[in-house]
């Protein structure tokens, strides 16, 4: 059994270290991660608790809503608007951002969330997740407008994320360094399991929804083609394939033993006038800073999304992240 750090001992040490700190954050990081044990539960009951399947609507961007969506953005909401230290705050199945209800004292920080991520996975049984990123607020004391989150990824306080899989994990930077905690159902609590994690430089793995071959672009066309021609091909070794369908779960294994994951831009995107798959303040910013910061890269293709100017709320970007040397040769042959 283990009598480890808890995430709460931990933050609280790390914090210890931050000048002018003044629990404001702890005390967020806090409500995040209960937040998060909530979902773990309803997630680990499913059937029993009668929260599978769809609902009746639509988000923003045009995706049927599961129940799930709806009941684990409500989770986020009751968790983190009461206690003071939020502004407002934005996730991918609310329209507007949700400003802190009057009766609820105003915070200086922003929180941005996709409460589940990879949500068709939901039926099957099948890993999903929780992704959040946290921001300052700038400037001025009035009310909070969508234009107070369009701050570029390297803006981020910290970012995280909850992984619901066989053990429920809680995966957390802030620009330290990444650390991954394991939730212990028996006494509620994160315990540190993977101090210091790192994303091995090279990598003979990829993750990318080959369905849409037809319409990347060459570049991505490229550099899969010769991942499966191994080693009679230019890379003389053999690729493996993976494709789970949540962000969080491709994530956490780049993390865990290394790969490249890609949501590349296609014509088909295109042409609908959409900019990517993936949002970029709910799912690119925040696992970009949470690769970044285990040694690998996120970038569009072409740039570095943590440099992107965010234009909108619900922007997509492209997204390929992982093993830095593998972003690497995707970004030149972007410039080829
Ligand atoms: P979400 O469930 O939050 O809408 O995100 C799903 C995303 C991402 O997690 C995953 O990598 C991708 O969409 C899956 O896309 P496909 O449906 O093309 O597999
Ligand atoms: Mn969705
Ligand atoms: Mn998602
Ligand atoms: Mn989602």
């Amino acid at each position: 059994m283990h009598n480890g750090t808890t995430i709460t001992q931990f933050i609280i040490e790390e914090q210890r270290h931050v000048a002018g700190a003044t629990g404001d954050f702890t005390s967020l990081l806090n409500d995040i991660v209960t937040a998060c044990k909530v979902i773990s539960n309803m997630v680990n009951h499913g059937a029993l608790v009668g929260v599978l399947g769809s609902a009746e609507s639509e988000n923003v961007q045009g995706e049927t809503q599961k129940k799930l969506d709806i009941l684990t953005n409500e989770v986020f909401i009751k968790s983190n608007e009461w206690a003071g230290h939020l502004a407002a705050m934005a996730s991918e199945e609310m329209d507007t951002i949700y400003d802190i209800p009057a009766k609820y004292p105003r915070g200086k920080y922003l929180l941005t969330f996709d409460p589940l991520d990879g949500s068709s996975n939901i039926d099957v049984n099948v890993s999903v997740g929780t992704i959040f990123s946290i921001l300052r607020i700038q400037g001025g004391d009035g009310a909070p407008t969508e234009r107070d989150f369009l701050q570029a990824g390297t803006q981020q306080v910290a970012a995280g994320y909850a992984l619901y899989g066989p053990s429920t994990m809680m995966v957390l930077t802030t620009g330290n360094g990444v650390n991954g905690f394991t939730l212990d159902q028996n006494i509620g609590e994160f315990i540190l399991t993977h101090p210091n994690m790192t994303i091995p430089a090279d990598t003979r793995e990829f993750a990318i929804n080959a369905s849409n071959s037809r319409f990347w672009e060459p570049p991505v066309q490229r550099y899969v083609q010769e991942c499966l021609d191994g080693k009679e091909g230019p890379r003389g070794e053999d690729f493996n394939m993976r494709w789970i369908a949540s962000m969080v779960a491709e994530v956490h294994r780049i993390l865990t033993r290394g790969g490249v994951f890609m949501y590349p831009i296609d014509s088909k995107m295109k042409s609908k006038g959409q900019g990517g798959k993936l949002r970029l303040l709910y799912e690119a910013n925040p696992m970009s800073f949470i690769v970044e910061q285990a040694g690998g890269g996120s970038i569009t293709g072409t740039e570095r999304i943590m440099d992107l100017q965010p234009e909108s709320l619900h922007q997509r970007v492209p997204v390929i992240l992982g093993s830095k040397n593998e972003v690497e040769r995707i970004l030149g042959y972007h410039s080829d």
